[in-house]
């Protein structure tokens, strides 16, 4: 069995979900993680993961999603925190691209996140894009664990948030020709580091990139690492699935 470790299956992005889990079942992708950005899709999570047995959600909010945040949304993360199928706080982090970035308020929005996270003894699911480096110093400070979600790092900054008790999120960009640094990454760290994820509807997979990403999507993922790290498929699906049910505690649930 796969796990997609993140993912969006959201009624924004899919007319029909109940498909999109259909096809996971088929496909051997057994559990998937979807993960709110704000308080909308946070609650949409919930709604989510009563509705179907392979959905479970972490929850959170995102950098580039701040525009409606309060402080006091943070209450809402304390109270469903211990919801059953809840594994995490998600997606958090840092987020640079854009010029008009409030990097004061994500960084503090963050640490609020961080805080909460610590306080349960709850895993994590980071965004960081264009602040690998200041992401990497906030979640120094903290002893947690969880995803570098999409990780777009170096070999060195990937072994470093190893060291930090991090796993590498692995999705479809490992699949593109020029996607060089993921590919050197993945070759060198150890598959107990690697994650598999989708992070659909975006960064489909080879043959589908363009396209509208659907967990189901997860073992062409896995067949570009098996080859990248010459081991079998069953392996990398083996480990990659013990890896997320190491940091992300699906049982019980
Ligand atoms: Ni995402």
């Amino acid at each position: 069995m796969y796990i997609d470790t993140h993912c969006h299956i959201l009624k924004e992005y899919y007319e029909n979900i109940d498909d999109i889990i259909d096809e996971c079942t088929k496909n051997n992708v057994g559990r998937i993680i979807v993960s709110g950005c704000d308080m909308k899709t946070n609650k949409e999570v919930l709604e989510l993961i009563s509705k179907y047995d392979i959905v479970y959600g972490t929850i959170g909010f995102h950098p580039t999603e701040l525009d409606e945040y309060d402080d006091n949304d943070l209450k809402f993360l304390e109270e469903h925190i211990f919801d059953r199928k809840i594994v995490g706080i998600g997606e958090i982090g840092l987020d640079y691209h854009y010029d008009d970035t409030d990097k004061e308020k994500q960084k503090s929005v963050f640490r609020k996140q961080l805080d909460i996270a610590k306080k349960y003894n709850k895993p994590i699911v980071i965004h960081t894009r264009n602040s690998i480096q200041d992401t990497y110093d906030i979640l120094k400070e903290y002893d947690l664990k969880g995803s570098i979600h999409c990780f777009s790092g170096s070999l060195e900054m990937a072994k470093e948030y190893i060291k930090l008790g991090y796993k590498i999120g692995v999705g479809g960009i490992v699949t593109y020709k020029n996607a060089k640094n993921i590919k050197e990454v993945v070759k060198n760290i150890d598959m107990t580091y690697i994650l598999l994820e989708t992070d659909s509807p975006y960064l489909s997979p080879e043959p589908y990139r363009g396209k509208v990403n659907e967990p189901n999507n997860i073992p062409l993922v896995a067949e570009v690492i098996s080859n990248l790290k010459g081991l079998d498929l069953q392996e990398v699906m083996r480990t990659s699935t013990a890896n997320a049910e190491a940091i992300f505690d699906f049982l019980d649930k």
